[in-house]
């Protein structure tokens, strides 16, 4: 130690007690996520500060170093470590003779006055328990924005005891797209560590980037992981100009696989074959089917140019390349990719036609089951197990494969069926690369929409599947996928919240989820991450979109946040901090549209929700609100039938023709909504239909704008009269996401949705 440092060092023991800051955290408040098996709150407090020490017997050593690091970090000095058990002011871990409740994974968490207790079998089991007790940190103490201040705390008492629901709980992260510092996925593996996720699926390898470097072949980084430019947007013809690149050296692998093993997170390494190699391909062309020569991609998607599986040579590389990756990653698990391989090349190549005769393959579907099995065999043969993206399933499935099922749940039923491990990682819930919010109002991704909700909502375990097949799905993963997240802030934004429902999804037994319980717990969550700067995004003010008020009743917005401000307008105006400041249940005089936004200190804000307010008493004579349904399911993919003239399997009143949330249980199906519409003026009127899939809007009985198909139209100008018109609207949906919004435009009304007041059916006779 410096001089320097030694009396900072002294000074600052010396003065320990005197300069603490500290920071509260209330009795009872006891908020952890995943939710624990059992949680006991206590009544009263443990004071957390120099006066503790640590204690664990020699096999928890790692978590004993991990907890002091992290205390440390947090109160700004070093706890004790203790020799011998203490009996109070201490922080111990106890080893336990299998607790067969527990598991290999469980954990009994004590905090008492004066004494805290880590109980598990195992080390991840201790490992565990220290994320919750860290959750009872007041959040302020993880503040990055106080240098090296001095800390201590009062945390709540509590009981808990806790085990997980599954064994494999995974987070993805693809460094090919876009590269991310060795210590930004430091980080990211914290965020796994402190939600109790135990595999980090780290996507190495694409057509766009190689990221690890093979000492045997060095051109796979010399030349593979630069890429020269990249298309802008969506826009395949227009590129930024600018050379991307970067790699991990194997010394900086093995760092981040040592720090994840002092977290008890398992690195996956994905090598993609035999599609997805591109890049590989740019600097070793001789394995392709053609020769090449190629580049390393410089546009999303899928390329046609994959690994050839005729020649020799291409497994020998291969083999030399996994040899290699085993060195590095001891994790039981590596995946070999397997996904978005096209067949062309293979088909129109001799050295591929010949494996496929002399193998007796009937087809190239064939051929990459056996490039899948032969690589299975040789990493079963090092003593590990291969995964594989479910197109491994076509041309059948190699012995021993686990299954990630990314294209829905089928894939992973399929391969369940056929006794084999199952990781759920299906694009409608697990894809942290969708959109979280309205596309409109989000940063630009690849498409789709995953909200917190939706994350949260996720059964990994498919009803249809027999209970003596259920026990194959070993656990769910999110993935993120970066062809538009440039960032490493725009990972964060992209994670956070959502990995926290992804948690909970893995770890918490479905009887004990509950959404509003968990935005609840979620509190102290978003505070440690507010102070600890990270980028997550912040919820919308809470409401439905569409509220019907009774008369005298408040609307009210809920912010997620308890800390949090919405500010909001009733004029159509984007809101800001200058805009009315919401402090309780506001009484609204007229049907309004309301625009609001969470906002926090320093700045990070939410996107802006629009929230329509109807009042009952404003209703027209004889009508109400809304539209009556017709629902027919089927698949109308090929013609939209007019709706008018058919029966529906069931109907119903909808105040707003939504589709997104639209009740509806099957996948393909029609949807008629049919009721009036209400035009404010004489006047000049243009009318736009978006949907996904099919969509027609009809106003007294004309087709006035839509098409069979994905549509976005708008219609010439058109004369109308005010007042009411029948209306007629048709949706179909092949499948997929859901879409359907109906715009309006008129002298005084800018081009804006069609409001839900202007919607009404003739009220029945009482
Ligand atoms: C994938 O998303 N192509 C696995
Ligand atoms: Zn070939």
């Amino acid at each position: 130690m410096k001089p320097i440092y030694l009396f900072i060092a002294l000074f600052a023991s010396i003065f320990l007690v005197s300069c603490t800051k500290h920071v509260n955290y209330g009795k009872g408040e006891v908020r952890i996520v995943p939710k624990p098996v059992q949680l006991t709150a206590g009544t009263e407090t443990f004071e957390l500060n120099s006066d503790i020490k640590i204690y664990g017997t020699a096999e928890f050593k790692n978590e004993v170093e991990y907890l002091s690091g992290l205390l440390h970090s947090v109160l700004g000095y070093k706890l004790r470590i203790a020799d011998e058990l203490p009996s109070k002011n201490a922080i111990v871990f106890e080893l336990l003779k299998d607790d067969k409740q527990l598991g290999a994974e469980g954990y009994k968490l004590s905090v008492g006055v004066n004494f805290v207790k880590i109980s598990a079998n195992t080390p991840a089991g201790i490992f565990y328990g220290i994320q919750s007790f860290t959750q009872l940190f007041p959040p302020k103490i993880f503040s990055k924005f106080e240098e090296l201040e001095l800390r201590s705390a009062t945390l709540p008492t509590c009981e808990v005891v806790d085990y997980p629901r599954f064994a494999y709980r995974g987070m993805h992260l693809d460094v090919s797209r876009h590269f991310f510092s060795k210590e930004f996925v430091m980080k990211y593996i914290d965020y796994l560590a402190a939600h109790k996720l135990n595999k980090f699926h780290w996507h190495l390898t694409d057509d766009q980037g190689w990221r690890i470097e093979i000492k045997k072949y060095p051109k796979l980084t010399e030349i593979g992981s630069v890429r020269n430019e990249t298309m802008i947007g969506k826009n395949f013809n227009e590129f930024d100009k600018t050379k991307h690149s970067g790699f991990y050296t194997q010394e900086e692998i093995k760092e981040v696989v040592a720090y994840a093993a002092q977290r008890h997170i398992a690195v996956i390494p994905e090598i993609e074959m035999p599609g997805h190699a591109l890049a590989a391909l740019a600097a070793y062309p001789n394995y392709s089917c053609t020769g090449g020569p190629f580049e390393v991609h410089t546009k999303w998607g899928v390329t046609d140019d994959i690994f050839c599986a005729g020649k020799e040579e291409t497994f020998g590389f291969l083999q030399d390349v996994l040899t290699e990756v085993m060195t590095l990653f001891p994790s039981n698990y590596i995946h070999i990719g397997g996904d978005e391989a096209p067949k062309e090349r293979w088909n129109n190549c001799n050295a591929c036609k010949t494996r496929m005769k002399t193998e007796k393959l009937k087809d190239a579907h064939e051929l990459q089951s056996y490039f899948v099995k032969r690589m299975e065999k040789f990493l079963n043969e090092k003593g590990r197990k291969l995964i594989g993206w479910d197109e491994i399933l076509e041309g059948g499935l190699a012995p021993a494969a686990t299954v990630m099922s990314w294209r829905g749940m089928q894939g992973g039923i399929d391969a369940a069926m056929q006794n084999h491990d199952v990781i759920m990682t299906p694009g409608s819930h697990m894809y942290f690369d969708h959109y979280q919010g309205d596309a409109e109002l989000e940063p630009l991704a690849i498409g789709g929409f995953t909200s917190l909700n939706k994350v949260y909502s996720f059964e990994p375990v498919p009803s249809e599947l027999p209970d003596d097949k259920k026990q194959y799905i070993i656990g769910a993963q999110a993935n993120l996928w970066t062809e538009y997240i440039a960032t490493e802030a725009q990972v964060e934004y992209m994670i956070l919240p959502r990995m926290s429902a992804m948690a909970e999804v893995n770890w918490t037994m479905p009887e004990n989820k509950n959404y509003d319980d968990f935005i609840v717990r979620m509190q102290p969550m978003f505070k440690r991450w507010f102070y600890q700067n990270a980028n997550f995004r912040l919820p919308e003010p809470q409401n439905q979109n569409i509220t019907l008020l009774k008369d005298g009743e408040k609307f009210e917005f809920k912010s997620a946040i308890d800390f949090a401000t919405v500010f909001y307008t009733t004029d159509g105006e984007d809101p800001d901090t200058e805009s009315a400041k919401y402090t309780e249940p506001i009484l609204l005089e007229r049907n309004s549209t309301l625009k609001a936004i969470t906002m926090l200190p320093g700045g990070l804000k939410s996107a802006i929700k629009e929230y329509s307010v109807l009042l009952e008493s404003r209703v027209k004579r004889n009508k109400i609100y809304g539209l009556n349904y017709r629902y027919f399911p089927g698949d109308f993919s090929q013609k939209m039938p007019d709706f008018r003239t058919m029966k529906p399997a069931s109907e119903g009143h909808v105040i707003y023709p939504e589709v997104d949330n639209f009740p509806a249980p099957d996948k393909k199906f029609g949807i008629h909504f049919t009721g009036l519409i209400f035009l404010p003026i004489d006047e000049k009127y243009v009318f736009g239909l978006k949907s996904d899939d099919g969509g027609k809007l009809f106003i007294d009985d004309k087709l006035i704008v839509g098409s069979e198909g994905f549509t976005a139209l708008v219609t010439d100008t058109l004369e109308m009269l005010s007042g009411f018109h029948k209306v007629d609207i048709f949706y179909t949906e092949f499948g997929g996401s859901r879409n359907l919004k109906l715009q309006m435009e008129t002298k005084g009304i800018k081009k804006q949705n069609i409001q839900p007041g202007m919607f009404f059916i003739e009220k029945k006779e009482e």
